[in-house]
């Protein structure tokens, strides 16, 4: 079991937006060790915890996390990124899409996106809350949001209190640079 940088990052901007929580149904997608969906559980949100469908190991990291944090009521279903799957298709109705360092191979890249677009299409007024770390100047999911008709918001992390080496005891952040992104529909028009 490993926790990545930017769940510490994503992790943070959950407890500094602890009192919208309580009640918002959210999804963790790539969760792995599921820090951040853990964290919005313990703020009062109805959670499910998701991993790719192929890899049971990383389902039991999951179930393994709530049952650490006596979280009986959150749910672990396989949801592979780009595949439509009956998981992915009876999902409840989601207001926040949560993920942390998912965009760590370009490959791949399409297939988070368009496993957001589909939860959006039926969501339209859901967030995605993801954080990134960058790994290479050359990678963007910029082109992709526009193609999918989806817009971003960077959110700088002094605004949420992440913008140090050390988080809520973690020196995870370390000199990583780790970004915050709200996407969502650019027809969707919320602040
Ligand atoms: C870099 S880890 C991040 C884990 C966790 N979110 C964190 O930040 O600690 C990437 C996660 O994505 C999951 N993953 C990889 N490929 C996937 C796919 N095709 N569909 C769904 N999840 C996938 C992995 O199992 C792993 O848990």
């Amino acid at each position: 079991m490993y926790v990545w940088p930017c769940a510490v990052v994503l992790a943070q901007y959950l407890w500094f937006h602890r009192r919208k929580l309580p009640g918002k149904r959210v999804l963790e997608i790539g969760a792995g060790v599921s820090l951040p969906g853990i964290v919005a559980a313990k703020c009062g949100a109805e959670v499910i915890l998701s991993d790719s469908e192929e890899l049971p190991q990383c389902l039991e990291n999951c179930w393994q996390s709530c049952r650490m944090n006596n979280l009986h009521g959150v749910r672990v279903l396989g949801l592979t990124w780009g595949q439509i799957s009956p998981n992915l298709l009876f999902l409840p109705p989601v207001d926040i899409i949560l993920a942390s360092d998912v965009f760590f191979e370009p490959d791949d890249f399409e297939d988070v996106i368009t496993t957001v677009y589909y939860l959006m299409e039926k969501n339209p007024c859901a967030q995605f809350w993801t954080t990134y770390q960058v790994r290479s100047g050359d990678w963007s999911i910029e082109a992709l949001l526009y193609k999918w008709e989806m817009k971003a918001i960077h959110v700088p992390l002094w605004s949420f209190g992440a913008d140090k080496e050390q988080l809520a005891g973690s020196s995870l952040p370390g000199r990583h640079t780790v970004e915050m992104m709200i996407i969502s529909l650019a027809r969707a028009n919320y602040s």
